[in-house]
């Protein structure tokens, strides 16, 4: 089976109504190239607005959950509710829920186990930051953290991995192809070795970092490469580009 090629935008704090009018507007001229999975996540105030007015193709997820569907967790979003407003998908561990609001690979690892279990997909996102990358730990500390989610999943067609290298997020500094390349194969073998042949051969690993529309079409020939989480270019009307950078 081949892997059908993910292009994410994760809009983190970011977005309007206006701003989302104007995106909708881009995204319905443009000729998109429909054999990408597209998925979109906005702030969850705006996911309900935007399930309402995106394309019907389009996936939507929310950008962080509770490890609980309910309860006194004051200003937290749940599985069950990304559920009830048409999300198909949560971003897990992403590198500013860990280092930001402190989230550790066993908190992540039980969001993980929740979302999975009320049949929501998870990308589930991977990265190292730089001083561990120039300590030469980058292989070490991406297992560690696939270790805590992998340990969760038993279906593997409801997860997308994302390597997200720190020191590329909203730097400007992409990682080459080969870097990025590089990391995407160690995870692949990783999972034929932890996991199964079957389960590496088919899982995407999706690529984000400072990606834009000038370096899309590069990173995505990579052979591992299975597509993208896209933060300030998800943004502006040019996503389109990014969308398109296999066409
Ligand atoms: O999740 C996407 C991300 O962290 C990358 O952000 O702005 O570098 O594309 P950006």
């Amino acid at each position: 089976m081949g892997r059908r090629f993910f292009v994410g935008g994760n809009w983190k704090l970011n977005g309007s109504r206006a701003s989302i009018q104007e995106l909708l507007e881009a995204w319905g001229k443009a000729d998109l190239d429909k054999s990408v999975e597209v998925v979109i996540s906005p702030p969850a105030v705006y996911a309900d607005f935007l399930r309402a007015n995106m394309p019907a193709e389009f996936g939507l997820a929310l950008q962080n959950v509770y490890k609980e569907g309910s309860g006194a967790f004051t200003g937290e979003n749940s599985a069950d509710m990304a559920l009830d407003v048409g999300a198909d998908w949560v971003i897990l561990g992403h590198s500013e829920r860990r280092s930001i609001f402190g989230e550790s690979n066993e908190l992540i690892g039980e969001k993980t186990a929740y979302c999975l279990g009320k049949g929501i997909k998870v990308i589930a996102c991977v990265g190292e930051q730089l001083e561990e990358r120039e300590a030469g730990n980058t292989q070490a500390v991406v297992e560690t953290q696939l270790k805590a989610i992998a340990a969760k999943v038993s279906d593997w067609s409801k997860v997308v991995i994302a390597y997200e290298p720190v020191w590329a997020i909203g730097t400007g500094k992409t990682a080459s192809p080969e870097q990025a390349q590089e990391v995407h194969a160690s995870i692949r073998a990783w999972l034929s070795k932890e996991v199964s042949a079957t389960v590496a051969a088919e899982t995407r690993i999706i690529y984000g970092g400072s990606v834009k529309p000038s370096n899309c079409a590069e990173l995505g020939k990579q052979e591992d490469i299975d597509g993208f989480l896209v933060g300030g270019a998800s943004l502006k009307p040019d996503f389109t580009t990014i969308i398109n950078a296999q066409k």
